[in-house]
């Protein structure tokens, strides 16, 4: 089982209003997208957590269900009006199976970098394969690496300095590593919270879902359908279940 980065202490400080992924103009056209490409079938969360994207799209009239291996994290959804409507199972999602077969499976914000191993990125597209009807789609929304940013030699990149919050990213470019590194400012001292990742381009993306039966409907650099380009800083990738 993959290791649980996210305890009581992350669970009970990730419903922050106050950040953007929280913000309506944020979520709605992430709900937008994932409810028409679920029409009335239901649609598979990875990594549901607190529910940030699964209760707005259950409110849409989309069945939902979800997997995390965080119970502290589950905690706080069960508590969300509406989550009744939500099953979840407690597992990790490179290799967990759950009942039925879905129109729409998503991981989003970053979620697959957190399968910090080839094998288990790879697990993970074959799990979801075998969870979808056939034409059903997988959608990932996933950060491209900062490498085009990081001196020749070097492995750090900052990501986020203020008076309050310090963020670094520290790259291991022979293993596609990336640790994130967060420091939060508590009672006059800096906390740290740092939480390992795999990076992973497009086109390895691309692969594994071939691999599982896949293949890339569309890729975006934003919800609402904003053109990938050489600029782009993230992708939202759409693959459908084509077959074997
Ligand atoms: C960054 S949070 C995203 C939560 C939610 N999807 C959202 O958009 O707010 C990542 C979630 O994925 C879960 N997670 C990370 N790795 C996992 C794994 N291998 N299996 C199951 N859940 C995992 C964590 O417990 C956490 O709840």
């Amino acid at each position: 089982m993959a290791e649980n980065y996210f305890g009581e202490d992350v669970a009970a400080r990730y419903d922050n209003p106050d950040w953007e992924m929280f913000d309506p103009a944020v979520i709605n056209p992430v709900v937008d997208l994932l409810a028409d490409l679920a029409g009335d079938g239901p649609a598979l969360e990875l990594g549901i957590g607190t529910g940030r994207i699964a209760l707005p799209l259950a409110q849409r009239g989309v069945p939902v269900h979800g997997i995390d291996l965080s119970e502290a994290m589950v905690a706080r959804l069960r508590v969300k009006p509406g989550s009744e409507q939500i099953g979840v199972t407690i597992g990790d999602f490179a290799r967990t199976r759950v009942d039925g077969e879905f129109a729409v499976a998503y991981l989003v914000f970053n979620t697959i970098l957190n399968l910090t191993t080839q094998d288990e990125q790879v697990a993970c597209f074959q799990n979801v394969a075998a969870h979808l009807r056939p034409g059903g789609c997988f959608v990932i929304e996933v950060g491209l690496p900062d490498l085009q940013r990081l001196p020749f030699g070097e492995t750090i990149r900052p990501f986020h300095l203020s008076e309050t919050r310090l963020g670094f990213d520290e790259y291991d470019v022979v293993n596609q590593g990336l640790i994130s590194h967060h420091y939060r400012a508590v009672d006059g001292k800096f906390e740290k919270w740092s939480i390992p990742f795999r990076y992973v381009w497009p086109s390895e993306l691309d692969l594994m879902a071939r691999l599982a039966g896949m293949s890339l409907r569309d890729r975006w650099s934003g919800w609402k359908g904003e053109p990938f380009t050489s600029e782009s800083t993230k992708h939202i990738s759409v693959w459908e279940k084509t077959g074997v």
